[in-house]
């Protein structure tokens, strides 16, 4: 079973979704339905399976649907048609205490528009989750003192949202969404307002607390490098349309059409493709020159062994952590895999 279920789920946003659904399930797309009928199409006929324990990442541009889909999995907003599974429970199932039970324990969310109360302190804000799951404030402030901590905001813990900057604002939706602990953390563009350095580092932390604890995550990001770093999955939308799901690998190798290769077609191929990725075995390399081989490990990235092969001139022998070989990749082949086809 998988951690989260989305089945053919649709979302028209107007007074007469209804209505409106048919002509988008007989096929009319996002700018027709709008001049036509003045609704706008949220998501159309969205299917996705999100596994217990893997980062997802979801991109397209704005207006695509990308916090649509995501409020759909906590339920702050209904679908027009469709269903959500979350480990097997259908939301929509879900009376209003058990909504409220779901929301406080399986799922924390981080807005986009960072969603503070500005009546609570930074210490309060951080703590809310667990109040609401009542915990005793000593607890609930040596936890949200932590997070606080993690996210580099100690010192500001008694100040107010509006005494904060924007990306301080964000870090602490960022440490109340880690203070609940929940599996499933929902992450709406969580990193979208910090500075380079500091986004570079919560990244950096995301990825340390995932090999730890395997969160299921949620991710919304524009940045497609953030996306390839941090994705085990990519889900590209593009109004409303789920175009590609797919590994990161293969989203930049397969881009499956126009719209996913222009998000792509920059990308540095180097900081994403492995060796394994990439190698032959020595039967497609016959003829190989053996004489002049450099030895690189099979999860290394080409953008770590790519100065030394291009300086000598040398091809590739591939090697697991033993040593032992598991493929051959040359020079020429290299040098392809780094540019389009
Ligand atoms: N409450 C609403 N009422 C009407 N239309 C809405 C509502 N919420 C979203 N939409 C529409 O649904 C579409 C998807 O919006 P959504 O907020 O999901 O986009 P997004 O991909 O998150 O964009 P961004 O990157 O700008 O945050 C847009 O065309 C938007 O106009
Ligand atoms: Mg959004």
């Amino acid at each position: 079973m998988s951690k989260i279920e989305i089945n053919n789920v649709y979302k028209i946003f107007g007074p007469k979704p209804n209505q409106v659904l048919e002509m988008v399930k007989a096929g009319s797309g996002k700018d027709e339905i709008l001049e036509k009928t003045g609704h706008t199409v949220g998501l159309d006929n969205v299917s996705l399976k999100i596994e217990e324990g893997e980062t997802f990442v979801c991109m397209g541009l704005s207006g695509s649907g990308k916090s649509t889909l995501i409020r759909h999995l906590n339920r702050l907003i209904d679908p027009t048609d469709g269903e959500i599974l979350v480990e097997g429970t259908n939301v929509m199932s879900l009376n209003k205490e058990k909504l409220i039970e779901f929301r406080r324990h399986k799922m924390s969310m981080v807005f986009q528009r960072f969603g503070l109360f500005p009546h609570k302190t930074v210490l309060q804000n951080v703590g809310y989750g667990l109040e609401m799951q009542g915990i005793d404030p000593e607890k609930r402030n040596s936890v949200a003192m932590e997070k606080i901590e993690a996210v580099g905001l100690s010192g500001f813990e008694n100040q107010y949202p509006n005494q904060l900057s924007g990306g301080m604002q964000q870090r602490v939706g960022l440490a109340r969404a880690l203070a609940t602990d929940t599996d499933i953390m929902l992450m709406d563009e969580a990193f979208s307002a910090l500075d380079p350095l500091i986004r570079s580092d919560m990244q950096k932390q995301l990825l340390d607390l995932q090999a730890q604890l395997k969160k299921t995550i949620v991710f919304i990001t524009h940045d497609l490098d953030e996306s390839l770093r941090l994705g085990d999955h990519i889900g590209i939308l593009n109004a409303g349309k789920l175009v590609q799901v797919g590994t990161p690998v293969e989203i930049v190798m397969n881009p499956a059409d126009d719209y996913v290769e222009a998000f792509v077609k920059d990308v540095n191929r180097a900081k994403v493709l492995k060796a394994k990725i990439i190698m032959k075995n020595a039967n497609e390399v016959n003829g190989i020159d053996k004489n002049n081989l450099i030895k690189v490990g099979e999860d290394q990235f080409i953008e770590e062994f790519l100065p030394q092969v291009v300086c000598t001139n040398a091809n590739c022998e591939v090697v697991d952590k033993q040593g032992n070989i598991k493929g051959y990749i040359t020079n020429k082949e290299l040098q392809k895999s780094l540019t389009r086809s």
